[in-house]
């Protein structure tokens, strides 16, 4: 897709790397703390930016020092930020991320200025839904303005894209009719369908309980055990790429988007295989969009 909307959240990140992620009731020594900038919606356009599609953004941020460096670091990958509203009042919002030696991690989000981006606040910009080939987006702002978007891009004949996460089991059946693409990984494909998706068959089945809704295509990401494809009539399997992981923050923003870059309306395979490739990257860097990788670096890995 060359033109791409994303309508979602912004949060500045503190990341904090220790050994283990502790239990409950018991305190840890962490190694260290990095701010990074974050957000699933951020991170997607960051990176759908760097990656090369024309890429801008609804959203909103607070009258902070964050704010200003989470558009900063948008703009720097050329994704247009006009549609993102400057909150007076509103703190930006923040992601704590404890991750630990392993690469994964625990995410406590707070809202501040995303929970702002109200219905009016995404109808408002219907030039740029006007204006894009696929609107992406995710659950972190309200679930009212997500289903306002995708009507919005539906009535503009546009690819509808959803990252149900974080998930809930709660989404109007609405939403789902107005999916093109969604990309669940198996814990988010069972808390949205309440259906058990430990092993394949049931991946398979709750996949299509979402194709029963409506949706076209769902991408369940496996982890280690790559990505698959389940659509009304077929079952693919796609196969992920073998790394050390440092960091799994954004791991799946960075798939997203960079299938996004690459898809063209039906190259599934070649577009999952640049997804897989830029996260396999990803997870070997820290942070979420201190990890996104350039087209080269996806192109000469393997
Ligand atoms: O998907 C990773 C993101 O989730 C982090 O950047 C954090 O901000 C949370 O939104």
């Amino acid at each position: 897709m060359d033109k791409v909307l994303v309508v979602g959240s912004l949060n500045m990140d503190f990341a904090v790397y220790m050994d283990r992620r502790p239990q409950a009731g018991e305190t840890v020594m962490a190694r260290s703390m990095k701010l990074v900038p974050g957000g699933k919606g951020a991170n997607q356009a960051y990176a759908l930016g760097k990656l090369g599609a024309k890429t801008s953004m609804i959203g909103a941020v607070g009258t902070d020092t964050f704010g200003e460096q989470m558009l900063a670091n948008l703009e720097k990958v050329a994704v247009a930020t006009k549609g993102i509203q400057k909150i007076a009042g509103t703190e930006t919002g923040k992601a704590f991320i404890e991750i630990e030696n392993s690469g994964q991690n625990s995410i406590s989000v707070i809202a501040g200025a995303n929970a702002a981006v109200d219905e009016g606040l995404v109808l408002a910009q219907e030039e740029l839904f006007a204006q894009a080939d696929a609107v992406v987006m995710q659950l972190e702002i309200p679930v009212p303005s997500v289903v306002a978007a995708a009507r919005l891009a539906k009535k503009h004949g546009k690819t509808v894209v959803l990252d149900p996460a974080p998930a809930r089991a709660d989404l109007p059946d609405e939403l789902w009719a107005q999916v093109d693409i969604t990309k669940p990984n198996e814990t988010e494909l069972a808390l949205l369908t309440g259906l058990p998706t430990g092993t394949e068959a049931e991946v398979v089945a709750a996949a299509k309980a979402l194709i029963a809704k409506g949706v076209k295509n769902v991408l369940v990401t496996l982890g280690g055990d790559g990505t698959m494809l389940v659509t009304e009539d077929k079952v693919e399997k796609f196969p992920a790429y073998k790394v050390k992981a440092v960091d799994t923050t954004a791991a799946g923003d960075c798939f997203l988007a960079a299938f996004i870059s690459q898809f063209t309306g039906s190259n599934f395979a070649e577009a999952i295989d640049f997804g897989a490739k830029a996260s396999a990257i990803a997870v070997t860097r820290q942070g979420a969009q201190t990890s996104i990788p350039t087209v080269e670096e996806v192109e000469n890995f393997h």
